[in-house]
């Protein structure tokens, strides 16, 4: 299935984190069932505080529910400034994209086929999931994929009736949402500052 996009890469763990992009393009093809299963289960190989393992993970492929998904996350977004707890690390990046996400054609989820909303099943359990997270994007990459996290579809994925329709329980948090797919062309390498490492003693 899809054997020109993807398989294993033979790449080392190290080639993958250092080949992992953030894609924001993507080809139409859908990735198969057993691909997907494959990910979430590396997923969930990642550590987790007293081995919780606090993670439920919703798959959306449908395409009608992806539109209607970004849509609504989009208008979410734009109408309520999100509050900090649900945006955490992502709510900078919203003021500085607002502009940019406000566009017609921009999809939140850059096309992708693939959603997979990863939720915190216990009260302290989002570290865990990022952890499962980027076990998932690393896996991916090793399988020829690209991946996205979309932290700016958190508010939806909070909402009552989202968690509902995806099978998640009220008290559940949504912790990472990741977009999976082949990818649509290269990416380009971003850059990291020197590591700020303040004491070796
Ligand atoms: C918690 C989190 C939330 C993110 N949310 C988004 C998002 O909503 N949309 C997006 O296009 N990229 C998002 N990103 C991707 C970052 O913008 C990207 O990782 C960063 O620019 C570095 O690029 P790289 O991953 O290709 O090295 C998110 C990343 C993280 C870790």
């Amino acid at each position: 299935m899809h054997a020109e996009h993807t398989g294993p890469k033979d790449l080392s763990v190290l080639d993958c984190i250092a080949q992992r992009r953030a894609v924001r393009s993507y080809l139409s093809d859908p990735v198969g069932r057993p691909i997907i299963e494959r990910l979430i289960e590396t997923a969930t190989l990642a550590p987790s505080a007293v081995n919780l393992q606090p993670w439920a993970f919703a798959v959306v492929q449908d395409r009608q529910i992806l539109d209607r998904l970004a849509a609504d996350a989009k208008s979410l977004l734009l109408a309520e400034p999100p509050a900090p707890e649900v945006l955490g690390s992502a709510l900078p990046a919203l003021t500085h994209l607002r502009e940019a996400v406000a566009k017609p054609d921009y999809d939140l989820f850059h096309g992708a086929g693939t959603l997979i909303a990863i939720y915190a099943v216990a009260t302290h359990g989002v570290p865990d999931c990022y952890l499962a997270g980027e076990n998932l994007m690393l896996a991916a990459c090793a399988l020829g994929l690209a991946t996205c996290p979309i932290g700016l579809a958190l508010p939806i994925l909070q909402r009552p009736e989202v968690k509902a329709e995806l099978g998640m329980e009220p008290e559940w948090t949504a912790a990472l949402p990741i977009v999976v797919g082949f990818p649509g062309g290269e990416t380009p390498p971003t850059s990291r500052r020197p590591p700020l490492v303040t004491a070796w003693l």
